[in-house]
């Protein structure tokens, strides 16, 4: 039995190599999206539940000919949407080595050495952000979980009551601060701990997208003058429409004067701290109670692979979640409990993610991820460049990152009105988009819609920022 397993991994796995090898070669040049519709990808999928077993040669062939050619291209140089990234393949062929030890990441007993490497790699998030040897944190399915688990443990810190008793044992109404930029997951989160949608204060921005300071100090003010009590306040380290970063330090100093708890959601900017060139960015970032820190986005770890950090450690993330059931109680002195990493957040049986992020930090080393970074930088620099010398675009967002937003507007564009202001770019998009020479996407900032570009993809080199800037100029003549 064993044998027949160890051939068939051996074969699959040559025919698997074959596929992505294949795949990973024709990058370049492969349409970025597929034309099909969702109907006529339904028709593509629709068929029975075979009632014998097909050969895995065969399924292969179906995933090669079906799925490839019309699955998003993300790991291309010329995918420039959301924070997705192209993924390493010390990544991707860690996930099938994790796979194939289906260790269960919830328990210690049911992974030692994967909750060993987790809290490794939990150890090196930490450090590289500035954390103390106290801090602690956990793996997530993403920024949103990530998000999810922060808030609860600033919910559940400001009055510890309410874990067992909910927000009854609340004294005042909890009241929640970031930006309007914020990630729609903040908003998700507050409903999700019953505080109510409501209460998240979205906060204004400045000309640059940054929480406006003086703004967020009135709020808390106006509510506090209310009766309500501010639980948390919120930051941006890079803010999912424009990549920029909030005042963090200031956002820190407020908190602290609010006795407020202060998270991060660094998703995507956190990878900043890296380089020695950027990390000032992240100025003040190691004061916030809570960091979100997604390696999925910008440490081209395959996805899924989110992270939170806590400052405080272990304490506040198992006061909010810790709970023992009696099949996962056995007694071994209590020393495997720190490590059973279903006791810091809300999932049970959890993937050994942590594989593909300790093999991709051990591959990149922080020099490796401080070049990419930096060339991604640069790189949307030079894109920012080029597009101030088109006439008919204008740049709406400074570089912060790697992302860079801008506006088709042709002659004539101010007397027109915003609805078909709007239907320009989106047109613009769409018909970037059908070319399949390349993807963006668009955002809406200060009601209006805008054009997004993100860098994402250590791939993407100059020649590809030049032919998407031919692209855009081109696809923008044939709409005017
Ligand atoms: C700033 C920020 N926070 C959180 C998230 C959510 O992350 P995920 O999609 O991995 O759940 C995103 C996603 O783009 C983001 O940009």
């Amino acid at each position: 039995m064993t044998d027949d397993l160890a051939e068939q991994h051996e074969r699959l796995g040559h025919a698997v190599t074959a596929i992505v090898t294949e795949y990973v070669a024709g990058l370049d040049t492969r349409r970025v999206v597929s034309e099909a519709t969702p109907h006529e990808l339904e028709k593509i999928f629709d068929e029975p539940f075979p009632e014998q077993g097909m050969t895995a040669e065969e399924i292969f062939k179906r995933f090669t000919t079906d799925v490839i050619t019309h699955a998003m291209q993300v790991p291309s140089p010329r995918y420039y949407g959301q924070f997705n990234p192209t993924p390493l393949p010390i990544g991707v062929w860690a996930d099938a080595l994790a796979s194939s030890l289906n260790q269960n990441a919830g328990a210690w007993r049911n992974g030692p050495t994967s909750a060993m490497i987790e809290a490794r790699v939990l150890r090196w998030l930490c450090e590289l952000i500035g954390y103390g040897p106290e801090s602690f944190g956990t793996l997530a399915s993403g920024g949103t979980e990530a998000n999810l688990i922060a808030l609860k443990c600033a919910r559940d810190r400001l009055h510890q009551a309410v874990v067992n008793e909910g927000l009854r044992a609340a004294p005042a109404d909890f009241t929640i601060y970031a930006s309007e930029q914020c990630h729609f997951s903040i908003e998700r989160s507050v409903d999700i701990l019953g505080l109510g949608r409501r209460s998240l204060r979205k906060i204004e921005t400045d000309g640059a997208f940054h929480i406006r300071i003086e703004a967020l100090r009135k709020q808390i003010s106006v509510d506090r003058e209310a009766g309500c009590t501010p639980c948390c306040i919120i930051g941006l380290a890079g803010a999912t429409s424009t990549g920029v970063i909030d005042p963090l330090e200031e956002l820190a100093r407020i908190a602290l004067e609010n006795n407020c708890w202060y998270h991060v959601d660094a998703a995507y900017g956190g990878t900043l701290a890296f380089s020695e060139k950027h990390r000032s960015k992240l100025q003040g970032i190691a004061a916030a109670d809570s960091i979100t820190f997604d390696p999925h986005k910008w440490m081209f770890v395959p996805f899924a692979c989110g992270a939170v950090l806590v400052r405080e450690g272990g304490r506040a993330l198992r006061h909010a979640f810790d709970i023992t059931p009696e099949y996962l109680n056995e007694d071994r002195g209590g020393v495997d409990i720190e490590f059973d990493f279903f006791r810091y957040g809300q999932m049970g049986t959890r993937r050994f993610n942590s594989l593909k992020l300790w093999m991709a930090m051990k591959f990149m080393g922080r020099a490796g991820y401080a070049e990419v970074i930096e060339r991604q930088i640069a790189l949307t620099e030079y894109l920012a460049g080029r597009i101030d010398q088109l006439g008919d675009f204008r740049r709406v967002s400074p570089v912060e990152t790697a992302v860079c937003c801008f506006k088709f507007q042709p002659p004539g564009f101010a007397g027109i009105d915003g609805v078909a202001q709007d239907r320009l770019q989106q047109r613009l998009q769409q018909e970037i988009e059908r070319s399949g020479e390349a993807w963006i996407t668009t955002t809406v900032l200060r009601g209006r819609r805008a054009l997004r570009v993100n860098i994402n993809s250590f791939l993407t080199e100059r020649r590809h920022i030049d032919d998407l800037i031919e692209l855009v100029t081109r696809k923008s003549k044939a709409l005017v």
